[in-house]
């Protein structure tokens, strides 16, 4: 694996572009070749710049969805529909072809953010070197549409179908996934809309006004409907929306925020032969833009998750099983009484922890990361048991002020003991707590802000086991 610019914010086990910029994952896919699975992940890439601009689609291969190999870069804007930018899209399989359908930008306005947009493919034999095919679909003109991107394709009995992310200008028609079909990626009709939501309405959840990377996924117990929010050329991260899927159409009765945190955003999901359902998201930066250009790169993948559609329709999120590969050096303790705040005697930037408290009589438990000696830099992850909120709590992570440094925080239901686990590496912390999650980037300044602590405020706790682990670079050394 190709080796990364050395810098104490950039993650050494979680995915990030050889240079330059990153978003979106893209075109998610489990292939087999020779009996063995092989992961294909492609990203919205800059690769001469850590700014969005001019995207290209990078490329990489997995067999362990933890380990990269960085691929050629797959697809390049060049004069025609996708002119200003290869923007997200998805991959499948047909015959022996890998065939991607992505999103052509062209004659973008900066100052608009508008541009046209056609829904692109091409093709692979080798699933190395693309051909493009150019323009599939035109964005449609007569439905009034502020957005029309990024295509989800998958094959049902009856020929292809694709879903596309959209926003109609009408408000009260708010952001919308529409349906096609085709029977060859090359030639589509138009079915309806599959689903959409009222732009200003809360109720079950506010979805923005326009749905970027939406994704349909069926599982054994029902159906659920991810979108990342788009307001104002704005993000808002992720809602996983639940309902019925019939007849081309999704009804729905819930909605949720897939994660609380504020680095994770466009996520993408992949069915693997043995029916498991895996999502990836894109991490992106909040420190300012200056520093990322001097860094020289932008933009991290977030660990995968497994996916689970739990009871009233939740979405639920666990970190892949094959992270454990990634594990060196461990510490373990058992049954910690707590009172106050406890160092824990590990230390470092790459980490797994996971901790289990019998809350008893506390009020505030949680771990403390990234601590320097004199606690003037520190995040900590807090349950608070009266509103059963569980936060990542910024204000002392970094004593850079231009780095965020609001809270993160995210309601919880369980009962027992509560179950955390957290995922540290350089400017990345993934926290997962009974199905939920919270994804932030913290930008420590001081080198020795490495500690870890775990904490019970406002009474006695137990941490019942602790369970901690240096983790493994996926990089060679340069
Ligand atoms: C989501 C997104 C997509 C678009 C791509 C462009 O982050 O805005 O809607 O296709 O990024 O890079």
């Amino acid at each position: 694996m190709v080796a990364r610019s050395p810098d104490p914010d950039r993650p050494q086990y979680h995915f990030t572009a050889p240079t330059g910029w990153l978003n979106d994952p893209n075109g998610l896919i489990a292939l087999e070749r020779n009996g063995k699975l092989e992961y294909h992940m492609f990203y919205q890439h800059n690769p001469s710049k850590a700014q969005w601009n001019n995207i290209h689609w990078g490329h990489a291969v997995s067999t362990n969805l933890v380990d990269w190999q960085d691929l050629p870069i797959a697809l390049a804007p060049e004069a025609g529909p996708d002119e200003s930018g290869c923007w997200s899209g998805y991959a499948v399989m047909d015959g022996q072809k890998l065939s991607l359908i992505y999103t052509g930008s062209r004659n973008y306005d900066p100052v608009t953010d508008f541009s046209d947009i056609s829904i692109c493919l091409a093709e692979s034999e080798d699933w190395l070197h693309f051909t493009k095919h150019g323009c599939v679909l035109e964005s449609p003109k007569d439905l009034d549409l502020i957005g029309f991107r990024d295509p989800i394709v998958w094959r049902e009995s009856d020929g292809w179908r694709m879903n596309i992310g959209a926003g109609f200008r009408d408000p009260k028609r708010g952001g919308a996934v529409l349906s096609y079909t085709s029977s060859d990626l090359k030639h589509w009709t138009y079915l309806g809309v599959l689903a959409s939501h009222d732009a200003k309405s809360h109720d079950p959840i506010w979805t923005g006004s326009v749905w970027e990377c939406p994704q349909l996924m069926c599982f054994e117990n029902g159906h659920a409907l991810t979108i990342s929010r788009w307001f104002e050329r704005r993000g808002y991260g992720v809602v996983a929306l639940s309902g019925i899927y019939k007849a081309e159409h999704f009804e729905i009765s819930g909605g949720h925020e897939l994660d609380a945190g504020d680095a994770f955003y466009a996520a993408q999901s992949f069915q693997e032969p043995n029916g498991r359902w895996m999502m990836i998201g894109w991490m992106p930066e909040t420190r300012p833009i200056p520093r990322q250009l001097e860094a020289g790169w932008s933009g991290v993948m977030s660990l995968p998750r497994v996916l689970h559609l739990g009871k009233n329709g939740l979405l639920e999120q666990t970190p892949a099983p094959e992270l454990e590969i990634l594990r060196g050096q461990g510490w373990k303790q058992h049954n910690l009484l707590l009172e106050g705040r406890k160092a824990l005697d590990v230390f470092g930037t790459a980490l797994e922890i996971r901790a289990v408290f019998n809350l008893m009589n506390a009020l505030r438990v949680g771990l403390i990361v990234r601590a320097s000696p004199d606690g003037l830099e520190e995040t900590r992850i807090v349950y608070d048991v009266l509103s059963r909120q569980l936060s990542i709590n910024r204000s002392d992570s970094s004593l850079n002020p231009e780095t965020a440094h609001d809270q993160k925080s995210i309601k919880l239901d369980f009962t027992g003991s509560l179950e955390l686990r957290l995922f540290l590496d350089a400017s990345t912390l993934e926290v997962f707590a009974h199905g939920r999650s919270i994804s932030t980037r913290i930008y420590p300044c001081r080198s020795d802000s490495l500690g870890v602590l775990a904490l019970a405020e406002g009474g006695q706790a137990v941490l019942e086991s602790f369970e901690a682990w240096q983790m493994r670079s996926i990089w060679e050394k340069s």
